[in-house]
């Protein structure tokens, strides 16, 4: 098979993986205003029609800020802000309400176009901000309760709810809500698996932010995914918004919130960080302008947007009889290039307990094993995906093996290597001679091989 259709077999499989977990679940996608005047939002679209089609629950809340100020703007409505907050006047509350149907009837069109059932309803509950430091926020409100039984009425029939930012109070009186706020309370309320926020920027990238050492980073710089800690110590960071020049990334205010000042992907890690501690497993930062978008980081490992995540997605642990395939399928072309010894399923099979892989949402990007040899340990067999490589697996891989030689009471740890000494160095391994080695070792010693040695104290 060639390499492309292998590709494409294994993202396949990798679609299949993913659908069978998530089948079933409930996700909020909160889009931005701009994202619906893109050349690209009827093909976002149609992803979301798939998605829907296909069982997922999902649940639209349409931003509408900036089709917000144009018509007010068009009506000569000037609005007043109680610092960033937008007062929504008795005058003005007409226009927002027109302006935030009018965008929501565009997904629901857009919806139609794909025969899934859409609905605009009064699901949110809203109360008033009432008076703040002496000033009446009149019709500004926040999110009350989520009618969770109405929601599950429309989900259970695969009809998709979409959210105006628009609530009412139980007496019938209408406010106006930050989109943000509801998408947050509704993905709390429903047990939403995912959270999405699309928007047109690039996201949190590296040379843009500074990003702690050690997280995912792909290609353009682009963060694939974080863990609560590490996007909380992006937000302190880059408190000041991003140090190194925001490439296409201005400043952001929110339509009636009060966000800090800070870039609008700042804003979306600190919403993110917040529905990760409301309980959603995992929120989905991406730009709504790439083509397929949605489907990639749903359904791909790398993704195409910035994961940030609670649980624990990835993890190492040992090897099971089953993974030997998967195992055998990593290595293989790094033994025929050479840079691993051939081994076999009997071989992998026989040393079984030896080996631990790395997993990341269940399928296997890495491995490695440590071989004991009385006082020392051999680390072999390190071999990490190519896709996967520089994102640090094999350097968690090494340290997890060490650690467990430390468990175990052995002095030191070695590695016979012919093309990683330079990696192995800046893991603290030093070269060292073929004398070091367990007298056990080194009558098994490849001499044509001519592997270098390098040992770890421990
Ligand atoms: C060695 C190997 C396991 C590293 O996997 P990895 O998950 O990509 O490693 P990490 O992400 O922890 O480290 C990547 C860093 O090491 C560097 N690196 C990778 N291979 C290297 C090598 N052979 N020599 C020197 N540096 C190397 C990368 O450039 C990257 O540097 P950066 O952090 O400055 O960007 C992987 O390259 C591999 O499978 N190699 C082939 C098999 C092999 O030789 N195994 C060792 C014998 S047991």
């Amino acid at each position: 098979m060639n390499q492309m259709l292998q590709n494409q077999v294994d993202l396949i499989r990798e679609a299949f993986h993913y659908q069978s977990r998530f089948d079933g679940s409930t996700m909020v996608f909160k889009i931005d205003f701009p994202v619906t005047e893109d050349p690209s939002f009827p093909t976002l679209m149609k992803d979301l029609a798939l998605l829907a089609l296909t069982g997922f629950r999902v649940v639209i809340v349409p931003g509408a800020k900036e089709w917000i100020d144009a018509v007010l703007r068009k009506y000569d409505i000037v609005s007043t802000y109680a610092g960033n907050t937008r007062i929504t006047t008795k005058e003005s509350l007409p226009f927002v309400e027109m302006a935030a149907f009018h965008v929501a009837t565009r997904f629901m069109t857009a919806l139609s176009g794909s025969q899934v059932d859409a609905v605009i309803g009064n699901l949110v509950r809203a109360r008033g901000l009432g008076v703040i430091d002496g000033v009446d926020m009149e019709h500004t409100g926040m999110v009350d309760k989520i009618y969770t039984d109405s929601f599950n009425h429309f989900l259970n029939q695969g009809t998709v709810p979409i959210l105006p930012c628009i609530g009412w109070s139980p007496s019938g009186k209408p406010y106006n809500v930050p989109s943000d706020e509801i998408a947050l309370a509704a993905s709390a309320a429903l047990g939403a698996v995912k959270l999405f926020f699309i928007s047109l920027h690039g996201g949190l990238r590296e040379g843009v932010y500074t990003i702690p050492e050690g997280c995912h980073i792909g290609e353009n710089g682009r963060i694939i995914r974080l863990n609560l800690q590490e996007a909380e110590t992006i937000l302190a960071a880059n408190r000041d918004g991003p140090a190194l020049g925001g490439n296409g990334d201005p400043p952001y205010t929110a339509e009636c919130n009060k966000p800090e000042t800070g870039s609008r992907a700042l804003y979306e890690l600190r919403l993110a960080i917040q529905a990760l501690k409301a309980n959603v497993d995992r929120v989905h930062i991406i730009d709504g302008r790439e083509d397929g978008s949605i489907l990639r980081e749903l359904f791909s490992n790398m993704g195409a947007g910035t994961m940030v995540y609670a649980d624990e997605h990835e993890s190492i642990r040992n090897l099971r009889s089953s993974d030997i395939p998967v195992v055998l399928k990593l290595m293989e072309p790094l033994m025929q290039q050479g840079n691993l010894v051939r081994r076999n399923a009997e071989d992998i099979q026989e040393k079984k307990n030896d080996y631990v892989v790395y997993e990341i949402d269940g399928q296997i990007h890495a491995c490695g094993a440590l071989h004991l040899w009385g006082e020392q340990g051999e680390i072999a067999a390190m071999a990490t995906d190519p896709v996967y490589s520089d994102m640090g697996l094999g350097k968690k891989i090494v340290h997890f093996l060490v650690d467990r030689a430390r468990k175990q009471q052995l002095r030191r740890v070695f590695v016979l290597t012919t093309r990683t000494h330079d990696w192995f160095e800046t893991l603290g391994f030093k070269e060292d001679t073929l004398e070091s080695l367990p007298e056990k070792r080194r009558r098994h010693y490849n001499q044509s091989r001519k592997s270098k040695v390098f040992t770890l104290e421990i």
